[in-house]
């Protein structure tokens, strides 16, 4: 049987960490579904639709990945999608409370569904969807941490101007 695993999350935009995980999760399954959580009583910087597309093409180089979007429990989406692995990056101490609730309260649900965690790489520590959101809207420079398209993306969100090479507002 194939070894499939859920990459849950809300990927508002994915950054370079995220696809780190991807990329070092297919070392361990044949197949990873990236599953961006519908939750419409939560804003988003970009739309559902916007997620998917960035996912797509962020990640059309790998085989065997899957984007796609799910709403309800997780555990439930795991289950119709006969995935038997939730993967999950944990980054500095920060993420661990979270993780480990998050983990037990879907083993408690569905003891079927373990929880796979990868250790963020070292270069990806800090990176966060919403730390890179905070530093582009006030003319941080972001260049490295997320696809090339997703800092375009951010820019026209942020209407933003470029300039000469440096992320910075008009
Ligand atoms: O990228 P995020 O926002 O940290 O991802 C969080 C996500 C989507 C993994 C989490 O909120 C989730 O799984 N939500 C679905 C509802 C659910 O099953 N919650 C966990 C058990 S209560």
């Amino acid at each position: 049987m194939p070894k499939v695993a859920i990459y849950p999350g809300s990927f508002d935009p994915v950054t370079n960490g995220h696809l780190d995980i991807v990329e070092r999760g297919l070392k361990i399954f044949d197949k990873i579904i990236v599953a961006i959580l519908y939750n419409p009583n939560k804003e988003y910087l970009f739309g559902l639709e916007e997620r998917l597309e960035m996912l797509k093409d962020c990640l059309k180089k790998f085989k065997g990945v899957e984007i796609d979007s799910f709403d309800g429990l997780l555990v439930n989406y795991a289950a119709q999608r006969k995935a038997h692995a939730i993967l999950r990056g944990l980054r500095a101490m920060s993420d661990f409370e979270y993780e480990f609730q998050m983990a037990l309260m879907n083993r408690r649900l569905n003891r079927e569904v373990q929880t796979v965690f990868l250790m963020t790489g070292l270069r990806w520590i800090f990176t966060s969807s919403s730390i890179i959101k905070e530093a582009i809207q006030f003319g941080g420079n972001i260049d490295g941490m997320v696809p090339d398209l997703v800092q375009a993306k951010l820019v026209q969100k942020f209407d933003l101007d470029t300039g000469s090479g440096q992320t910075g507002k008009n």
